[in-house]
């Protein structure tokens, strides 16, 4: 029998990557399908850039090429964060760019003899660097992006991206057509075949995951964060909102960042109970 393209034939041909929450992988199948699109929407600290980079790092660290785009935190900064949760930065390897001109040069760090790495490109430096990117053309910023994710899949392949974050792009790219700006942009992911997280900085208290909604309708999962109060404590807590081609247990989780891993518990463990 003739094989459709693209298409598979049993449930075990579906390739994951862990979200490496512990108590929270085991119900998602194991992880978000390879080549997916993924939503990661939360407040302000809520450790979407963290659990993003934990996904990233662990991934380089299984051979797997992943790039961390920044828009306005810098790579220190975003680096400071992860050596205080005890991330072995020196078990990767790191290749920042912060400067387009130098680009090649980086990226040759990819061909040595070691396997994949974790590449930061901070683009709040990018655009220090460059202030002749025509403003005027809103779309150039997002056109900078995608041409570094393309010549990095070029030159040493990119199994795995994060934009932090998708609210900052808007800012820097002022869309006049989300709705048909957005879907080039999952496109564009999606024919490069790489796993992608989408950072989107929603309200607190709010059942919107992304700026324009439309967002949550074109990724193919949305993970929510967010800090709940109750009385004098706050519970950090994250549920998966959808994940296609996953049976996901879309409970509530508290998550916890202990013992240098992150944990999801339910139940009995959870202080809000
Ligand atoms: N071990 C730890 N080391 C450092 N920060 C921690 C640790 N445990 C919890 N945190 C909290 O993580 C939060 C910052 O995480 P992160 O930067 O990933 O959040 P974010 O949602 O990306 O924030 P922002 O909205 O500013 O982008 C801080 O509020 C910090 O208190
Ligand atoms: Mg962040």
């Amino acid at each position: 029998m003739n094989k459709l393209a693209g298409i598979i034939s049993n449930p075990s041909e579906i390739k994951r990557v862990p979200l490496y929450i512990e108590g929270l992988d085991e119900n998602i199948q194991g992880g978000v399908p390879e080549g997916h699109i993924t939503l990661i929407s939360g407040s302000a600290g809520t450790m979407k850039s963290s659990i993003s980079f934990n996904i990233l790092y662990n991934e380089a660290l299984k051979g797997k090429t992943a790039v961390y785009c920044s828009l306005e935190q810098s790579y220190q900064s975003i680096i400071k964060q992860m050596i205080n949760m005890n991330f072995d930065i020196s078990k990767v390897n790191l290749v920042i760019i912060k400067d387009l001109a130098e680009l090649r040069t980086c990226l040759a760090k990819l061909k040595g003899g070691v396997k994949g790495g974790l590449v930061m490109v901070d683009v709040g430096c990018i655009r220090k660097e460059i202030k002749d990117v025509k403003t005027s053309n809103n779309k150039s910023w997002m056109n900078v992006i995608k041409n570094v994710v393309k010549k990095i899949k070029e030159e040493g392949d990119c199994h795995l991206f994060c934009l932090d974050s998708l609210s900052a792009l808007y800012v820097l790219s002022r869309f006049e057509n989300p709705r048909i700006e957005l879907f080039y942009l999952f496109e564009f992911l999606r024919d490069l075949e790489i796993t992608s997280f989408l950072i989107s900085e929603s309200k607190p208290d709010t059942r919107q995951y992304g700026e324009f909604e439309i967002e949550e309708f074109l990724c193919d999962s949305i993970v929510a964060l967010r800090l709940t109060p109750f009385r004098r404590n706050v519970v950090r807590e994250i549920s998966v909102v959808k994940m296609r081609a996953t049976n996901c247990n879309n409970d509530i989780f508290s998550l916890e960042y202990k013992h240098n891993r992150f944990q999801a518990l339910y139940g009995g463990q959870n202080p809000l109970l």
